[in-house]
């Protein structure tokens, strides 16, 4: 099939190049051309794991193509993606303003019947205003030109986006149409072949699906988190807490990991905008606002404990700091706890060496660009000179078995600040490290 996608970001980049794998004829639209020149030339903007390699074979054997025109693309192709940015408004809401304007341009340059499939996270409603916005470009040139508009809300998750594509645990189509989901199926069908994970339905139930899913497991992290500053309070230890409720299979082992909050572009904006969709229409969905407000205080959490540990007062106090990116696996930094721990660390007067094995540049180019105090390390052992403890907050493999004799030769003090739970305690103790976790009291020395 022939197909365009438009916005050559992390979903529609993704999107395109999985539908090119499978054998479709796939054009990416994006207005940056700087990024489109990169792309041709088999350079993507994002770290995803096996990414580039699967975009420089189907651009290689002609099977994707990336073009700043839309009009391109819409030439030849039966099914339109829109999958650009959707970043939060100030109000919390979804910014939909990429998404209509692709919608009117599409409107202003189709020439014969096509699906419109909304990939973007977008509120309910959407797809009606991506509807109105064609109808209304349609009408402006006096054509009269069937199209029709699908939901097709994206499960990726970030560092495992290939495999989420190719091996779906579940593809939801929104749709009003039998042609629409006809089109669908044949599309998605080689994702299907061993199971049917297709779940159609209306179209605005698919829109809410994304957001439903996103806050059930925000609303899963954030009730563990609460939970483990309850077990600390009453001496209980939230790791084997978590052993208990998850043998239960109706609660289950997954996403119940406390730590130092849920970070990256989805849980944050999406639980935010889910909020003001029922706020929009007059509801005030508290259990939704306590799963941000509870996130938000977690975040801080690992700092507070240094702050208890070290006082209110850090300066001359140096901090080995052991992950940047808000997950393993990637780059990204949006929302990260490393942001705010390192920034709340700095303001109380201390330094910090920081190592992350992706995400340095992009906590140097942008997230931490403005905070003084901070270097980087071109491995995880130089940042410990001199520190007087060790920060653990992105739960990379190179992170889990370290050389323990190393870091407590070379820190001031063996003092370990694990944010994410990954060393035993018992473990620690015996090797002499005071050892700092989330959910399990430890007797903070004095200051
Ligand atoms: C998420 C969803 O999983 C994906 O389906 C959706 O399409 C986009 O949002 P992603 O943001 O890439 O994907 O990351 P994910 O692996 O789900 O982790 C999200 C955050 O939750 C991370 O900050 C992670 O550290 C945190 N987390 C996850 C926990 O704190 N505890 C857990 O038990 C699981």
């Amino acid at each position: 099939m022939n197909i365009t996608v438009v916005g050559s970001g992390y979903v529609g980049l993704v999107t395109g190049t999985c539908f090119a794998e499978m054998g479709n004829h796939v054009t990416c639209i994006d207005i940056d051309q700087d990024k489109i020149e990169k792309l041709k030339k088999g350079i993507i903007p994002i770290y995803e794991p096996g990414l580039e390699a699967m975009v420089a074979k189907n651009v290689e054997n002609g099977s994707l193509h990336f073009s700043t025109n839309l009009e391109v693309g819409m030439k030849k192709s039966k099914v339109i993606f829109i999958a650009v940015g959707t970043p939060m408004g100030e109000d919390g809401s979804a910014d939909l303003q990429y998404v209509l304007s692709v919608a009117s341009e599409i409107g202003q340059k189709m020439h014969k019947p096509i699906i419109v499939v909304d990939k973007s996270t977008v509120p309910v409603g959407t797809a009606d205003k991506v509807a109105e916005v064609i109808s209304k470009e349609l009408k402006q040139r006096d054509e009269d030109i069937e199209f029709h508009v699908v939901s097709n809300p994206e499960f990726l998750k970030e560092g495992a986006a290939l495999q989420d594509f190719m091996k779906p645990d579940r593809i939801v189509i929104g749709a009003d149409n039998d042609m629409a989901f006809e089109t669908m199926r044949d599309l998605y069908a080689p994702f299907t072949v061993n199971h049917d994970r297709m779940i159609e339905m209306d179209v605005r139930s698919a829109e809410m699906t994304k957001y439903v899913a996103n806050a059930m497991l925000a609303t899963k992290i954030s009730f563990m988190n609460e939970i483990a500053n309850i077990c600390e309070l009453v001496d209980a230890d939230v790791n084997q807490v978590r052993i208990g409720i998850g043998s239960d299979s109706r609660i289950g082992y997954s996403f119940i990991y406390p730590g130092s909050g849920y970070g990256g572009s989805c849980f944050p904006k999406d639980v935010k905008a889910l909020k003001k969709i029922a706020e929009d229409q007059g509801y005030d969905a508290g259990l939704i606002s306590s799963v941000e407000a509870v996130n938000d205080k977690q975040k801080l959490v690992i700092a507070e404990k240094i702050v208890k540990r070290f006082g209110d007062d850090l300066s001359g106090k140096v901090f080995a700091l052991w992950g940047l990116a808000f997950k393993p696996g990637t780059d990204d930094m949006r929302e990260a706890p490393a942001i705010y721990i390192a920034k709340e660390l700095v303001k109380r007067g201390a330094k910090i060496k920081a190592y992350d094995p992706k995400a340095m540049h992009e906590a140097q180019t942008f997230y931490l660009k403005d905070t003084p105090n901070i270097s980087y390390y071109d491995s995880k052992y130089e940042t410990l000179g001199d520190a007087n403890a060790m920060i653990l907050l992105t739960e990379w493999k190179e992170f889990r078995s370290p050389d323990f004799e190393e870091l407590k030769m070379k820190l001031v003090e063996p003092i370990i600040f694990d944010g994410r739970n990954q060393y035993s305690h018992l473990r620690l103790e015996s090797k002499g490290f005071e050892y700092y976790q989330i959910g399990k009291r430890t007797e903070t020395v004095s200051v």
